[in-house]
């Protein structure tokens, strides 16, 4: 059971976007008619905005708030206040300018209108910190408390991203040291819950699209509802070790709680074994301290104190300072166990906790043990692969710390691959193809000569034994699209004809579709076998291919709605040619300029392999007299001999 006393902040919050236009009705609301507006130097033109809202409500403005709170620059702005007999602070800004405007309130009793522009989550909390002398000291007071905070998302839109994250972290702290602070309840326990996980998916988002508005918002109400936790119940070791870094060390604030707070979840993880699981549960993960590691590091935040500039011999220091004070953890703070925190977060490893540490030697005898199962294979390719492959899925599963669930979803969906292949659709060939293997695997055994013409994917289109056609022939068989009259030559490495080389093609249809998988046609369409002339010639009609998506309704098609990916291929022309004496050649041929050029789902595109594909007008080289422009393709083939020289 969870015993408490609760007692509710009281603060008016406006939150939207747009909302810092209610400035002056807030300042009404307060009965006030002389605010003072502050910020820090770098955002002057927010105090302008905010004057010119306020119009004749506005006394006056101060714009030297700094980081730390120090006593001399309240002072002055004190001066100030004094001066302009001012009767509320308007603070608009991050942690420092909130940090002015308390330190102002509690010195006067002026009622105090936030708006922040990070996710500080200060604004809702009644303490206060202060530099005096380069000495930090905090203090709680009603007082401290703002009478209203104005939440405007759009003012949180320009926040760069390597800061969004920071912020963002920084606020996640508060919800999970609230959840295993001595004062936790059932407000703050689903506070800090919906504030996790809101805060959690909102960041990929911001990182991806940083003016995306929804993800915005979702990331300012995060920081609120983790500010209030904060205001609400006490911080433990994390709180501690980051004022210290930052205090004593000069650490950046928001980067500091960034890199520490998932070693100090580790080290409280055997202690809160039900908190971690509430939050593993919220971000949907099994170790909620290794996936907050892992949310940093995905979203290229800084993971290490290293890295933030402290000396691994100033870590004793740090330990000392830590192990000396009293403050409520939920684990007992021990000098060997905080420096050994200290020490990973020093170097930036991934954390686990100690209940959930890698059974490590087992995993290596269990490896050992398969690995040795194939010592006995009559092949050694089929020994060398079989052993690298079982060492490489083991170390997957290990580094990953891979769950059940997880693997479970692994294997439905390589059967869900599995059952959705037949002859006419390959369904493994996709997913080799969109992991980038196939382009792989094409690179080593395809690519090694300089002189020949690189090769590309094969894809799942391919059909056997195309119809053979007389040169000239039209592969369109009547589809609609715009014509398009290819003439490619197919030589060798040293530019000589190779007649009689056999040259297979497809494409797509105007839509994006093979005749494959048009179910109403009759027979093959839009793919052909040819034979060089004697020059090594070989021409044909057909029609320009445009972008098309690979069949998307399987499970390789969840994978990248998943990854955020689309589904696309640049437009192009298959090849596959033989010729005797020569290795064969499976390539592409690209338009240039075409779409998704540059990020073809596949990874097929080689530069080598862009093509023009001009426009032109009036009778064809066939001497075919057409209604239209037509497109045309010519290229020239270089195939390698066989056995390389
Ligand atoms: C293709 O170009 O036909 C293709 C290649 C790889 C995957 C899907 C389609
Ligand atoms: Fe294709």
């Amino acid at each position: 059971m969870q015993e408490f006393t609760y007692v509710r902040q009281a603060a008016r919050v406006v939150f939207g976007t747009g909302t810092l236009a209610r400035l002056r009705e807030e300042v009404e609301r307060l009965g006030c008619s002389r605010a003072v507006v502050l910020t820090t130097a770098r955002q002057t033109d927010l105090a302008a905005r905010a004057r010119e809202l306020l119009g004749s409500l506005a006394a006056g403005e101060f714009t030297r708030a700094v980081m730390h709170t120090p006593t001399d620059v309240t002072a002055s702005a004190l001066d100030l206040v004094r001066e302009l007999g001012a009767d509320c602070v308007v603070a608009i800004g991050g942690g420092s300018t909130t940090g002015l405007s308390k330190a102002l309130a509690v010195r006067t009793g002026l009622p105090q209108i936030i708006v922040p522009t990070t996710y500080a989550g200060s604004e809702v909390t009644p303490v206060l910190g202060e530099t005096d002398n380069g000495i930090k000291t905090t203090q709680s007071s009603p007082e401290i408390l703002p009478e209203t905070v104005i939440y405007d998302v759009d003012l949180t839109l320009d926040l760069p991203v390597p800061i969004s994250v920071t912020s963002g972290v920084n606020a996640m702290a508060h919800a999970v040291e609230a959840l295993y602070a001595p004062q936790a309840n059932p407000v703050t326990d689903e506070l800090a819950l919906r504030s996790i996980a809101l805060m959690s998916a909102a960041l990929p988002r911001i990182a991806e699209d940083p003016a995306d508005r929804e993800a915005r918002a979702d990331a300012l109400q995060a920081a609120w509802l983790a500010g209030t936790c904060l205001g609400a119940v006490g911080m433990g070791l994390h709180h501690r070790l980051c004022h210290i870094l930052g205090g004593s060390f000069g650490l950046p604030h928001a980067a500091t709680h960034t890199v520490v707070l998932p070693h100090v979840m580790a080290y409280n993880a055997e202690a809160a074994p039900d908190v971690m699981r509430r939050i593993a549960g919220v971000l949907g993960a099994a170790d909620a301290p290794a996936a907050v590691y892992d949310l940093v590091s995905a979203l290229h935040g800084p993971v290490s104190l290293g890295e933030l500039g402290l000396r691994e011999e100033d870590l004793d220091k740090v330990v000392e300072l830590a192990v000396g004070a009293s403050y409520p953890n939920p684990r007992e703070v021990t000098a060997d166990g905080v420096a050994a925190l200290l020490h990973d977060a020093w170097e930036g490893r991934r954390p686990a906790s100690e209940s959930r540490a890698l059974p490590t030697a087992e995993l290596r005898t269990l490896t050992d043990q398969v690995v040795a199962s194939f010592d006995g294979a009559p092949d050694p390719r089929v020994r060398r692969l079989l052993a690298d492959l079982v060492r490489r899925l083991h170390g997957f599963v290990a580094d990953n710390d891979l769950t059940e669930d997880e693997w479970q979803y692994a294997i439905g969906f390589l059967t869900r691959t599995g059952q959705l292949s037949s002859d006419t659709r390959q369904e493994f060939i996709l997913l080799s193809d969109t992991l980038g293997v196939s382009s792989a695997v094409d690179l080593l055994t395809n690519s090694r000569t300089a002189e020949s013409t690189p090769s590309a994917v094969l894809g799942p289109f391919y059909v056997e034994g195309p119809p053979p056609l007389p040169g000239g022939a039209d592969i369109s068989q009547g589809m609609d699209g715009i014509p398009l009259w290819t003439s490619v030559r197919i030589t060798g490495t040293d530019g000589t004809a190779l007649p009689d080389a056999v040259v297979d093609v497809w494409q797509s249809n105007a839509d994006g579709f093979y005749d494959v998988q048009l179910h109403d046609l009759d027979g093959p369409a839009l793919r052909a076998r040819f034979r060089s002339d004697a020059e090594g010639r070989v021409e044909f009609w057909s029609i320009l291919p445009s972008a098309y998506p690979i069949p998307g309704d399987g499970p390789v098609g969840r994978m990248l709605d998943a990854a955020g990916r689309h589904h696309y291929r640049a437009p192009h022309l298959h090849f596959m040619i033989s010729a005797p004496g020569r290795q064969r050649l499976v390539t592409q041929l690209f338009v240039a300029g075409g779409a998704y050029q540059d990020s073809d789902t596949v990874f097929g595109v080689k530069d080598a392999l862009i093509v023009d594909f001009p426009e032109r007008k009036g009778p064809a080289p066939d001497g075919r007299e057409l209604d239209g422009p037509w497109h045309s393709l010519e290229y020239t083939f270089h195939l390698a001999p066989a056995t390389p020289s």
